[in-house]
């Protein structure tokens, strides 16, 4: 017999979205009963880690202003961007950011008080609110102790989402696996706000935890909602050489230098009024050329790299505002910022597509809303500015989290509908006789490594038509093979299970990444490719849909919402 829970709300993921969400949910609707799962401790999501800043144009009587926050991030999404969506973003940010402020956010402060911003990448006002360079920890530490006063939240920590239960028309519940005792139960919830993440762990190079795998998307792409825009994988300049740890744009932001081989500033050549400033697909396009036409360097391990130069800004600025990366460098690559440069190469960094929602952050399914970096809601259409993100996560994760708490109040939930337990059987099946019970020859931590270094060779900051149709061939060989199973027979804390079950939903989210980019014979934002290298607003001015399908992905096309900017050719 299936152990059975039942919740109002449940909210997977329990990152930057998952707990604004849980917050604003508990802060609409009192009485309900949350439930924030999460494959690890709340400390431990993937969000912790990120650096460098929040967007919001809150220094409006200093000459920045919601429309230009608007515009700066319409144009860096190559106007693939919903710019009702942005204005949604933008408009409501500065509130959030006083909102963290409150409940006790350190902000770095200028002398006055105020909170300081500096500057970030695309944007035409320094807009980054910061907290030296640990923002993500920060604010994760600020909204979990902000949590800890509505007692209508409680945490299901390690526990392994693995499908979502519905009857074609309503959301029902949640099936998961309780990582330590390794108990498979049903979370019966009258409405669920997927908050997991993106899936940057598809490849090898990546500034990503290693959590950061795409089950929580592919519950949703199993349970019949489209994945939007996966085509569009952002890599961000600055991953440290060799690990792919995030170097913030916060650095070249403090004024950090990208040097080539023959000392240039190359960035003078490809966006000569932001130069390193420019937004993160052009840099990272501008860095590869560099190293495509001989003006990079080897690093020890043999791979091309640029330089970061740092050393100018000084030990004392770089203490006290990129303290978080100083001790990176340190410690993973023994240079040191004030006194040496750092090896760096474009790493993944953040995916701009998810599961698709509407403005509010709903998906197809009734019950059922998405949040934060698994969402696709479309405010960073084709590449993000940095300092998006975070932002995304507390708009987003604010008005999931009320318009849930809003849906079960006004009684929604199955509406009757008989619970479709043939699903959790069919769940059961899948997992442990598919899996946990599977047989078969081959490793699949080696299918995994071959997996993520596919999709790092193939589907990379520049692409084509071959060498993406070979990756996929590849992924679906990968799929053939017999990887199915897990040795390790223990119940509690089966990692192993763990990682293979992430394995599954790995291999059909990189099939949706790059069947989208063969689809997509254009180039747009942070998809380059080099056999179609023009942007093709009368063919692809819109966004791509997948939906599920055992053979293969379905892709369809959906409108892009434009509503005060024309595209026109980006320059910066
Ligand atoms: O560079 C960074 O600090 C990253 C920020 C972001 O991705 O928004």
């Amino acid at each position: 017999m299936v152990e059975t829970i039942r919740y109002d709300l449940v909210i997977c993921g329990s990152g930057l979205a998952g707990l604004r969400a849980a917050i604003s949910a508990a802060q609409k609707s009192p009485r309900i009963s949350i439930a924030v799962v999460s494959k690890v401790q709340v400390m431990r999501s993937h969000s912790v880690s990120a650096e460098g800043g929040t967007a919001a144009a809150i220094a409006q009587d200093e000459g920045d202003s919601v429309e230009s926050h608007v515009y700066d991030t319409v144009k860096g999404s190559d106007f693939l961007a919903d710019q009702d969506v942005a204005e949604r973003l933008c408009s409501e940010m500065p509130a959030q950011i006083g909102q963290l402020d409150k409940w006790g956010m350190p902000w770095s402060r200028r002398k006055d008080g105020r909170i300081d911003q500096r500057a970030f990448g695309g944007y035409s006002y320094p807009r980054a609110t910061y907290a030296s360079d640990k923002v993500g920890f920060y604010e994760m530490q600020t909204l979990y102790d902000t949590c800890q006063g509505f007692d209508g939240i409680e945490y299901l920590n390690e526990w392994f989402a693995t499908s979502i239960i519905h009857d074609g028309q309503r959301f029902h519940g949640l099936t998961a696996i309780e990582i330590a005792t390794g108990t498979f139960h049903v979370l019966r919830a009258k409405a669920l706000i997927i908050a997991t993440g993106g899936a940057g762990r598809l490849y090898s190079f990546s500034t990503y935890a290693h959590s950061s795998t795409p089950d929580g998307l592919d519950m949703a792409y199993r349970a019949g909602m489209a994945l939007k825009d996966m085509e569009f994988v952002q890599f961000h300049p600055t991953g440290i050489m060799p690990s792919g740890i995030l170097i913030t744009e916060g650095a070249r932001g403090e004024g950090g230098h990208l040097l080539n081989s023959r000392g240039e500033r190359f960035m003078k050549r490809y966006a000569p009024s932001k130069m390193e400033l420019a937004p993160r697909d052009i840099v990272s396009r501008s860095m590869i050329t560099e190293i495509n036409e001989g003006r990079g360097f080897k690093h020890e391990t043999g791979v091309d790299c640029m330089r970061l130069d740092l050393r100018h800004v000084g030990d004392d600025m770089i203490r006290e505002k990129l303290g978080g990366i100083r001790e990176i460098s340190i410690k993973f690559s023994g240079a040191d910022p004030a006194e040496d440069v750092l090896d760096v190469r474009p790493v993944c960094h953040y995916m701009m597509g998810g599961i698709h929602t509407d403005i509010d952050g709903a998906t197809e399914l009734a019950g059922v809303w998405a949040a934060g970096e698994a969402a696709c809601n479309s405010t960073h259409g084709s590449n993000r500015l940095g300092a998006n993100s975070t932002s995304e996560c507390m708009v987003w994760g604010r008005i999931t989290g009320e318009l849930a708490a809003e849906y079960i109040e006004r009684g929604g939930g199955d509406g009757g509908a008989p619970f479709p337990h043939h699903l959790v059987a069919h769940e059961e099946k899948r997992i442990y006789d598919g899996i946990f019970r599977g047989g078969g020859g081959a490793n699949p931590y080696e299918v995994r490594q071959e997996l993520t270094d596919t999709m790092n060779e193939k589907a990379y900051v520049y692409r084509d038509g071959p060498g993406l149709a070979e990756g996929l061939r590849r992924v679906r060989q990968l799929k053939k093979r017999a990887w199915k199973h897990v040795d390790d027979r223990a119940k509690e804390y089966n990692t192993n299970f763990c990682n293979v079950m992430e394995i599954d939903s790995m291999l059909r989210a990189a099939e949706v990444i790059l069947v989208g980019a063969i689809n997509r014979k254009e180039s747009r934002g942070s998809h380059a490719r080099t056999d179609h290298p023009k942007r093709d607003d009368a063919g692809f001015l819109h966004h791509t849909l997948a939906y599920y399908d055992p053979a293969e992905p379905i892709l369809k096309e959906h409108p892009v919402t434009i509503t005060r900017y024309q595209p026109v050719e980006r320059r910066y």
